[in-house]
């Protein structure tokens, strides 16, 4: 097992809960896997610390309400990703709307996000068991982490 977390049932334990609160962001080694734990507004976040767009560190970025969903802005290209799923939500506008009106679309999931729970004030996270290729899985691998380490 990697780092010094504990690890039951899939459940690593991240921190004490109120530790948790104050920090707001926290950077996790689990599994190999670098994850942000987010705490706003009184929930939760877990997911890949690596912006999928080009591995930006999501840990620094600004979180806003955006067409009702929390999102944190990439600080390089201001990409903007959903905490609870990932979802990449950007503003567009449809050509064939006549006049266009821009309005929120969403690019799907493209950051992986990790499960977080909370027990006896303390905080855990089981990372995702999703088998199909999520686009932030590439700065988790060697590839994606030297070129990472090159920008
Ligand atoms: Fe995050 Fe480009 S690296 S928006």
């Amino acid at each position: 097992m990697e780092g010094k977390e504990q690890s039951t049932g899939g459940l690593h334990f991240v921190g004490k809960k109120d530790e948790m609160i104050e920090a707001k962001r926290s950077f996790r080694t689990l599994e190999g896997r670098d994850i942000l734990i987010i705490y706003h507004q009184g929930g939760f976040y877990a997911m890949d610390s690596y912006c999928y767009h080009a591995g930006g560190m999501l840990q620094n970025g600004d979180i806003e309400e955006i067409d009702g969903k929390l999102c944190i802005i990439c600080p390089n290209h201001k990409y903007k990703l959903s905490l609870a799923k990932g979802e990449c939500i950007y503003k567009g506008t449809d050509p064939r709307e006549k006049p266009p009106v821009p309005r929120w679309y969403s690019k799907g999931v493209k950051q992986r996000t990790h499960m977080v729970t909370e027990t006896n004030g303390e905080v855990y996270v089981k990372l995702s068991e999703d088998t199909s290729w999520i686009e932030s899985d590439y700065y988790q691998g060697e590839k994606g982490k030297v070129e990472r380490a090159k920008a």
